[in-house]
């Protein structure tokens, strides 16, 4: 009588123990990491992407220069967060662009472009 209550027990214990690791796990997907390769050509294209769509729905003419820093999110799919400098004749500005990204389907999209003061 006394082993069996004391394995169910301890099931019941490994299975809380488990249960709260996977919650732990669940809180570290949607944190945002930051983007170790700025210069990566994925980053690039990401951040011609982002000024290009900005340019076109927006009408204005800014030219990407550099992308000054960045960070990715998991989310079914890729958000990244990444502050672009740009030039907009001879004005230079940063933004701040989030792109989402779902590979497998193809899907890219600029959710936000603002300014960030520099
Ligand atoms: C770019 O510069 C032009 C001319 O100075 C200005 O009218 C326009 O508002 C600027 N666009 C952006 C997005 O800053
Ligand atoms: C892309 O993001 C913008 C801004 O959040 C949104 O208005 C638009 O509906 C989105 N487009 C698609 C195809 O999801």
């Amino acid at each position: 009588m006394k082993i069996p209550c004391l394995i169910v027990f301890s099931i019941a214990l490994l299975s809380m123990l488990l249960f709260s690791d996977a919650a732990r796990s669940d809180a570290l997907v949607g944190g945002w990491s930051p983007i170790k390769d700025v210069n990566d050509p994925d980053i690039a294209e990401i951040a011609n992407y982002a000024v290009t769509e900005y340019d076109k729905r927006s009408g204005a003419k800014l030219k990407l220069s550099s992308v000054v820093k960045g960070q990715t999110q998991v989310v079914a799919g890729t958000n990244y967060r990444l502050v672009l400098e740009t030039t907009n004749g001879s004005a230079t500005k940063n933004y701040r662009a989030v792109v989402w990204e779902k590979p497998w389907i193809h899907f890219r999209n600029l959710t936000s472009f603002d300014p960030l003061l520099t």
